[in-house]
């Protein structure tokens, strides 16, 4: 009984010291986190003032019927869509489209956060740093087709590490014919388990280095 309690504790402590050292390596898929919606900030639930009918979690996004958008964008698209209208990276890039718009209907800190279903919402905005605004100026292109003609500088697509999960990692958005930067070529909007919802861990520049070769 003794023994089998100190076998206990022993494999307790050990079972800690496990998960306290437990570190992102980047390159392991094995090591990265998994952390679904619900305990994300993109539960809805989690942010001050608002409150999802049904705790649906999926509901601000997506819908099983009567989808807002359609076509190229369908995945049963229920949030408002951003009015703002955008500064690229570069001058000649087009507006967001797909995914990257899908963002913006909350992240331009301007369309209410609860705007789903076509209810309106409450006018809650998102505020602070996660308002990336309609100046896209100062962040990484999106909306730019990925550069197959320059091999010692992009990587090739089919050398992209696998992510959470062993899914998919750094990822190319098909778009009018075309692989394109988007957002949801760095960002899973479904898991944060590496943080910021990346699809490759930050750490040692890993995310960046799937497509420069620098
Ligand atoms: C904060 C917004 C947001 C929430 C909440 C959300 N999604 Fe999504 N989802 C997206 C976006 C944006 C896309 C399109 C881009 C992409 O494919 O990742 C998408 C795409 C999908 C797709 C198709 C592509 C894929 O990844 O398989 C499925 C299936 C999906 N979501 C299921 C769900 C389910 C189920 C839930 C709730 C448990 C959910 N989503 C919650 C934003 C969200
Ligand atoms: C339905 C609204 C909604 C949509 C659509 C949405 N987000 Fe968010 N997102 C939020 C809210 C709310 C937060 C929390 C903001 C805060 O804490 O200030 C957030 C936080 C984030 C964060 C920060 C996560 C962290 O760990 O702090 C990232 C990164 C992010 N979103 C990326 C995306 C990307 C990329 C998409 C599109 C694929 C997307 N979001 C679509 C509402 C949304
Ligand atoms: C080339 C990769 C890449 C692309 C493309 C990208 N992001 Fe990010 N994003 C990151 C990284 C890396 C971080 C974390 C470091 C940071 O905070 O700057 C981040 C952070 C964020 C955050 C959290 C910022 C904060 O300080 O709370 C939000 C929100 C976000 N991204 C949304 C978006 C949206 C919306 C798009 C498309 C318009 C997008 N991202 C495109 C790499 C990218
Ligand atoms: C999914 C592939 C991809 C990822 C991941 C990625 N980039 Fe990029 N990046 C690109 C492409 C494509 C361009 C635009 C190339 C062009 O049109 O000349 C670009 C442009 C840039 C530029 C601007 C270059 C210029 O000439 O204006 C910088 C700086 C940059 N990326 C840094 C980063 C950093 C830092 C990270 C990681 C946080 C990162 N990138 C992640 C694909 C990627």
């Amino acid at each position: 009984m003794k023994l089998a309690v100190w076998a206990m504790t022993v494999t307790t402590v050990a079972l800690v010291a496990g998960s306290a050292s437990a570190q992102i390596i980047p390159g392991d898929p094995g090591s990265y986190p998994s952390v679904g919606i619900q305990n994300s900030p993109h539960n809805l639930n989690n942010y001050p003032g608002v409150s999802i009918e049904g705790n649906q979690i999926c509901l601000p996004c997506h819908t099983p019927h009567n989808a807002l958008l359609e076509g190229e964008e369908n995945v049963l698209w229920n949030h408002a869509e951003t009015g703002e209208s955008f500064v690229m990276y570069s001058s000649t890039a087009d507006q967001p489209e797909g995914p990257s718009k899908m963002c913006l209907g909350c992240h331009d800190g301007v369309t209410a956060v609860d705007n789903y279903g076509g209810s309106g919402g409450t006018g809650i905005v998102i505020t602070g740093s996660a308002a990336i605004g309609s100046n896209l100026s100062n962040d990484h292109p999106i909306g730019i087709a990925y550069p197959t003609d320059r091999p010692a500088e992009y990587n090739d697509k089919a050398t992209f590490s696998p992510g959470i999960n062993s899914g998919p990692g750094v990822q190319l958005v098909t778009l009018s014919g075309l692989d394109r930067v988007e957002c949801t070529s760095c960002h899973e909007p479904h898991n944060n388990g590496l943080g910021e919802f990346l699809r490759a861990p930050i750490q040692e520049s890993y995310l960046c280095l799937q497509c420069h070769i620098k």
